[in-house]
């Protein structure tokens, strides 16, 4: 019998030296919390959960927040070595860290705790934006930042948050052809969205700022494209862009193609095969209530919903179409045991929003900002 694939590991770090005026993730100020004793129940989950699924390898590692990087090197080593005792890391892993950049002087170290990969939080390089978002950073200690997890021979990637208020076509144009010149291999460029219940909802209701329309947000997308292929950095995901294929993130990739994901730490999500049914897991959101969790009953999941056949069909469909080279529409159709609704593709592809070709279904450049739209109408249509 060939052994089990090998699964994806999310590990989410909940606190955040200030909390972004624009964010929504499942965050907290750590006012003197406890990491080490965190750190300690995450990896307790991480036992449970082999107790359930069995021996199995792991692939990828994600370290992702809320802001991992307020964790020295000393922590990381221990929570990846001890990671790495319940489900060893494949030779060839994947390791990230999601960095903030005052966290830089840190860099090197996370490369020597097993780190391999770093994705830095630059979110803008012009001074006034960053004030504006309600970062902690500047524009220099970004760039420094980037440099930094370069020189420390760790795989780059940065994150942008672009078709901010007031932003000009030229204005994200030059400064996304600054970040273009950075050394990173990896580029995660993200529309600034509205989340309900975020100081940027009120401020938006308020009037006191505006995003741009949804016109203008198409437009600055298409310039994003523009400017990634010329830099020969094209998108390979509806946010994500990379030069080369192996500068693409294999845990990211994980999940849009449906692989298996473990879901540790407060509020994170995973996909596992539980006696063989895919089955959605989420851990307990407020940090104290997922220790709780993890002390009482092992895991720190407090809701499990197994898929059926046709929700893992529908989701898979959801997450493949954000990849450029699209999904494969035969083996979805087996899952939920119908075809997707032809009439509707074929109007979909007449309105120039996807493709239909090796039984691949793509969306194409014009309708990646309505990705989430298109592969909704498909689920929907039966
Ligand atoms: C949850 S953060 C974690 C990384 C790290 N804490 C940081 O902020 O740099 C992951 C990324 O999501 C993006 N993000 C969060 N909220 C967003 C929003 N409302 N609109 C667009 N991008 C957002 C940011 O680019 C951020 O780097
Ligand atoms: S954007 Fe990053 S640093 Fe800011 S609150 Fe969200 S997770 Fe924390």
């Amino acid at each position: 019998m060939s052994a089990p694939a090998p699964l994806s590991i999310y590990v989410h770090w909940p606190y955040c030296a200030r909390i972004c005026p624009y964010c929504d993730f499942n965050v907290y100020r750590p006012r003197g919390a406890d990491a080490d004793a965190l750190i300690a129940a995450i990896l307790a989950d991480a036992q449970a959960h082999r107790d359930r699924l069995g021996a199995r390898a792991a692939a990828t590692v994600f370290l992702g927040g809320g802001t991992p990087s307020l964790l020295t090197p000393a922590q990381i080593a221990r929570l990846l070595s001890g990671l790495d005792a319940v489900f060893p890391r494949s030779d060839d892993a994947e390791v990230t860290l999601e960095a903030n950049p005052d966290d830089a002087a840190q860099f090197a170290g996370y490369g020597d705790a097993g780190v391999t990969r770093l994705s830095v939080g630059v979110q803008s390089l012009r001074d006034e934006a960053l004030a504006a978002l309600g970062r902690t950073h500047d524009a220099a200690a970004a760039r420094a930042a980037v440099e930094a997890a370069a020189a420390a021979g760790l795989r780059t990637s940065i994150d942008l948050i672009y078709a901010r208020p007031d932003q000009t076509a030229a204005a994200w144009a030059a400064e996304l052809r600054e970040a273009l010149a950075l050394p990173a291999e990896h580029l995660s460029l993200y529309q600034l969205t509205i989340e309900a219940g975020t100081a940027f909802e009120r401020a938006v209701r308020r009037g006191r700022i505006s995003p741009p329309p949804s016109e203008a947000a198409a437009a600055l997308y298409d310039l994003t494209q523009e400017i990634c292929e010329a830099a020969g950095a094209p998108a390979y995901e509806v946010s994500n862009h990379a030069r080369g294929a192996a500068a693409q993130s294999r845990h990211n990739r994980a999940y849009w193609e449906g692989a298996e994901w473990l879901g540790l730490g407060p509020g994170a999500h995973g996909r596992v095969a539980l006696a063989g049914v895919r089955t959605a897991t989420v851990a307990a959101r407020a940090p104290r209530d997922y220790a709780a969790a993890v002390a009482a009953q092992g895991v720190g999941w407090v809701e499990t919903e197994s898929l059926s056949p046709e929700d893992e069909a529908d989701e898979r469909l959801m997450m493949g179409v954000r990849l450029v080279e699209g999904v494969a529409l035969a083996p979805l159709e087996q899952l939920r045991g119908c075809a997707f609704d032809a009439a509707l593709i074929a109007r979909l592809e007449g309105e120039g929003l996807v493709t239909m070709a090796d039984g691949r279904l793509r969306v194409t450049r014009a309708g990646r900002l309505v990705t989430d739209g298109v592969a909704r109408a498909l689920c929907l249509a039966g």
